[in-house]
């Protein structure tokens, strides 16, 4: 239980080369929901997002494009990655861009120290590059092309060709920090998450670490190196400084640096070495502490396979919103996930699960409960009489779930602690068909019992819609401004959902929470 410390968390600044699609999105909803939770539980909060627009994925594109790469960028964020907050509904703190002037006034002033004090220094490369990635190669993460690029080597991730790069460039002594690297995997279990990663991770920094180089000169879409304007600097090296200058590392005034740093970093796997490798290895250079922890989350996969662009399998997130809401597409992919491993999407699933846990599940609890309380009381929420054991074990349910849901958010599984609400919304359906309150309601004599079962089930409801708050914020301030006492139901205390009294009337919910979607979207892509 915490109040008042403060939590910080992060996704990976998006490329804006294209569009977002659903796994974006999830990485979006992932830390988002961890976010408000913490909100919630009464710490000092701060939720960051952002762009990362330099590099030359993004150049090529704008190219292609006929544009700048800042007026491609600017297109893309204010068309794309802006709108993809409201689309699933992530209400975060901060947005940078890493053509911000904070930014890069961030890393000219972090690039500089790591230069004065012996991390950087210049040398030559030659090697294999993969633009997709924008990663440097072994030959070992190669495999062979097939159709067009039969005969070539080609990266495993992109299904494209690499380019052979033969500059001179300036390196960071990554090398310096490999032991100290495997020090704070083996002294600090927890840092990097879940295990498969984590494993992953350890036994590629025991094969041993290269210097790495970090700035290109063959084109000038990036941060210049403040020493040597010929060269701009590698883009994963300017992005993953985004998560200091954002707190305004490098400026005049770095007291959120000081109270928010570190943070939790939200990552997919496939990016968490350099947020688990290299990412710390320039804060040690730097004198900085590394990060709290970083999560490398599992992949979204359609057809069994990584959703991607560029394999033509993205989907964009407001397809399933604009049929199912944003509150839905949250639920679904934080319920439906284990979190850490990847999970496959199908329209089929999602459907499926909006009609039995959301229009039946929870939206049938809720409005059938108000709309006894209505009829039967007029909406006043009547006092409890003496308490019969199957009341008791819904009021014990409410404590257990609020205790296993926030420990299981602390342990980055939100997928089993919105499954141990769910143990609280089958149960209250369960006690509710159990007590047959229409039944109770016949006799005039078990007035005073239909209303503890009425009272005892909305109270389980309002544990219920507090704990759903930080996934459906929407369907749950509707509900609040039914059977809350006033104020916002993003204001209640999640560690403390158990609690909860409610109104002493309840007043009509309108139309149900979710609505029945009568007909599929036509999707041929799952
Ligand atoms: N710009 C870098 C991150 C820099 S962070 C300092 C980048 N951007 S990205 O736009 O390609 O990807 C951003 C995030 O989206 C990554 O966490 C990536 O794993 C996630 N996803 C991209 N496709 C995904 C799925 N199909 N499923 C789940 N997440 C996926 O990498």
């Amino acid at each position: 239980m915490s109040d008042g410390s403060s939590f910080s968390i992060t996704t990976p600044i998006f490329y804006v080369n294209d569009v977002p699609h659903i796994g974006h999105a999830y990485t979006e909803v992932a830390a988002d929901f961890t976010a408000r939770w913490h909100r919630q539980r009464g710490d000092d909060t701060w939720l960051l997002t952002g762009t990362d627009e330099h590099g030359q994925k993004i150049l090529r594109t704008a190219s292609a494009n006929d544009v700048s790469p800042k007026e491609w960028a600017d297109r893309l964020v204010t068309d794309a990655w802006k709108p993809l907050l409201d689309t699933v509904d992530v209400a975060n703190d901060d947005f940078i861009r890493t053509t911000d002037e904070r930014h890069e006034r961030g890393v000219t002033a972090f690039l500089q120290k790591l230069y004065d004090d012996g991390y950087i220094y210049a040398g030559e490369f030659e090697g294999f590059y993969c633009v997709g990635c924008e990663e440097y190669k072994q030959p070992s993460d190669l495999v062979p092309g097939t159709g067009a690029y039969e005969g070539q080597q080609v990266c495993a991730i992109h299904s494209i060709p690499v380019e052979v790069l033969a500059e001179r460039n300036y390196f960071f002594r990554m090398s310096d920090f490999e032991q100290r690297l495997l020090d704070l995997y083996e002294s600090n279990p927890e840092f990097i998450q879940p295990e498969s990663v984590r494993n992953e991770i350890i036994s590629f920094v025991k094969q041993g670490l290269r210097d790495l180089s970090i700035s290109r000169s063959s084109f000038d879409w990036g941060i210049q190196i403040p020493w040597d304007h010929d060269h701009v600097l590698y883009v994963w090296f300017d992005a993953l400084l985004n998560y200091v200058t954002a707190l305004g590392y490098g400026s005049d005034d770095d007291e959120a640096f000081q109270r928010l740093w570190p943070s939790v970093h939200i990552v997919g796997k496939d990016i968490a070495r350099f947020h688990a490798v290299i990412w710390p290895a320039m804060l040690m250079a730097a004198d900085l502490p590394v990060p709290k922890r970083v999560f490398g989350h599992g992949w979204l996969l359609v057809g069994g396979e990584k959703m991607s662009k560029s394999k033509l399998t993205g989907i964009a997130p407001s397809e399933i919103t604009d049929t199912f809401g944003s509150d839905a597409f949250r639920y679904y992919f934080l319920r439906a996930v284990t979190f850490g491993q990847d999970g496959n999407f199908s329209w089929e699933d999602i459907s499926a699960r909006y009609a039995a846990d959301l229009a039946n599940g929870f939206g049938n609890l809720a409005s059938r409960l108000v709309a006894m309380l209505q009829k039967y009381f007029d909406g006043a929420v009547p006092t409890r009489g003496a308490l019969t054991a199957s009341d008791e074990a819904i009021d014990a349910l409410a404590v257990s779930v609020t205790e296993r849901a926030d420990a299981a958010v602390e342990a980055f599984a939100p997928h089993e602690a919105i499954a141990a609400v769910w143990e609280l919304v089958d149960a209250l359906n369960g006690y509710i068909t159990e007590q047959e309150p229409w039944a109770l309601a016949k006799d005039d004599a078990q007035r005073e019992r239909l209303g503890t079962v009425l009272t005892t089930a909305l109270r389980g409801l309002g544990t219920v819609n507090v704990l759903v708050s930080p996934v459906m914020p929407k369907a749950t301030e509707k509900l609040w401004a039914s059977i809350g006492a006033g104020g916002s139901v993003a204001e209640q205390r999640v560690d403390r959902a158990w609690e909860w009294q409610g109104a002493e009337t309840v007043v009509p919910l309108g139309s149900g929470l979710f609505p029945r979607i009568e007909q599929q979207p036509e999707q041929g892509a799952a």
